[in-house]
């Protein structure tokens, strides 16, 4: 058993200098995975969490400081009572199991989310993971968890309305960086990259205010087939990229 908490860093031939501070990936295509070999959509999650494992690794070695994953969002409650079942199973596995990696690896983790939705179990595996991190430095792993991007700004709006209500602010203090403390994200950078598999083209209610200037890659591969040679060829996509925030060059 390691206990090594120094930053170990393998960089995989990429530029240090041009590292994204955040990753923040759409997890997708768990259900197509295991259709096209017969099987029950919920092996297609079990695998899923094998890639989770592999990505929080690889941002590790390389030295991504922050890595944030959409597992469940507001909309996925809606899915079938069973598949919710095993994906709240294989989230509490998860978080039991990784906790003593995440010790050993220095990760912090924390979560996104109306985390109070969560079943009293899977909420307690979260708590106590969340707590015993707490004092990791080398990468802060983020949980989306019942996450929704306009479920998430609606609370904003009404914390922000109390506060102008009870007389602590005023309409004239709101602005971008106001809204982004009242956000779930408020401890954590904007995404510089958003990475999306299964080839879908959309958004699904992620991060809407925080990606406003991240980088996207969407790629064709199923979230179970998420490997960390892709990971790797997509953060050299993102290093050759040119990043103008909207002005010239
Ligand atoms: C989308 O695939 C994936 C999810 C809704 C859940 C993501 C969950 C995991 C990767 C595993 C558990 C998570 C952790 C953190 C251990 P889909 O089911 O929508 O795929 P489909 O579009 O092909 O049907």
């Amino acid at each position: 058993m390691s206990s090594d908490k120094s930053p170990q860093s393998d960089l995989h031939g990429l530029d240090p200098a041009k590292l994204p501070a955040h990753v923040a990936v759409i997890m997708d295509g768990n259900g197509r995975w295991a259709q096209k070999r017969l099987l029950s959509r919920i092996k297609g999650h079990e695998k899923g969490s094998e890639a989770v494992r592999t990505v929080v690794r690889t941002c590790r070695e390389i030295g991504i400081p922050h890595l944030t994953l959409y597992a469940f969002s507001t909309e996925n409650w809606q899915r079938p009572r069973a598949e919710v079942e095993a994906l709240m199973v294989l989230l509490k596995k998860f978080l039991v199991k990784e906790r003593q990696d995440m010790m050993e690896k220095n990760i912090r983790l924390g979560t996104i989310g109306q985390t109070d939705r969560l079943p009293e179990d899977v909420r307690e595996a979260l708590l106590q993971t969340i707590d015993v991190t707490r004092g990791n430095t080398a990468l802060q792993l983020t949980l989306a968890l019942s996450y929704g991007s306009r479920n998430e700004i609606c609370q904003a709006m009404r914390a922000i309305a109390a506060d102008i209500d009870a007389g602590r602010l005023q309409a004239a203090d709101i602005d971008e960086k106001l809204i982004s403390g009242y956000l779930f994200t408020r401890h954590i950078p904007d995404p510089d990259l958003l990475i999306r598999t299964s080839g879908e083209m959309r958004i699904s209610n992620f991060l809407l205010w925080q990606i406003a200037y991240s980088e996207i890659f969407i790629t064709p591969t199923l979230w179970p087939d998420f490997g960390a040679d892709e990971f790797v060829r997509i953060l050299k996509d993102f290093q050759s990229r040119q990043r103008r925030f909207g002005q010239v060059a």
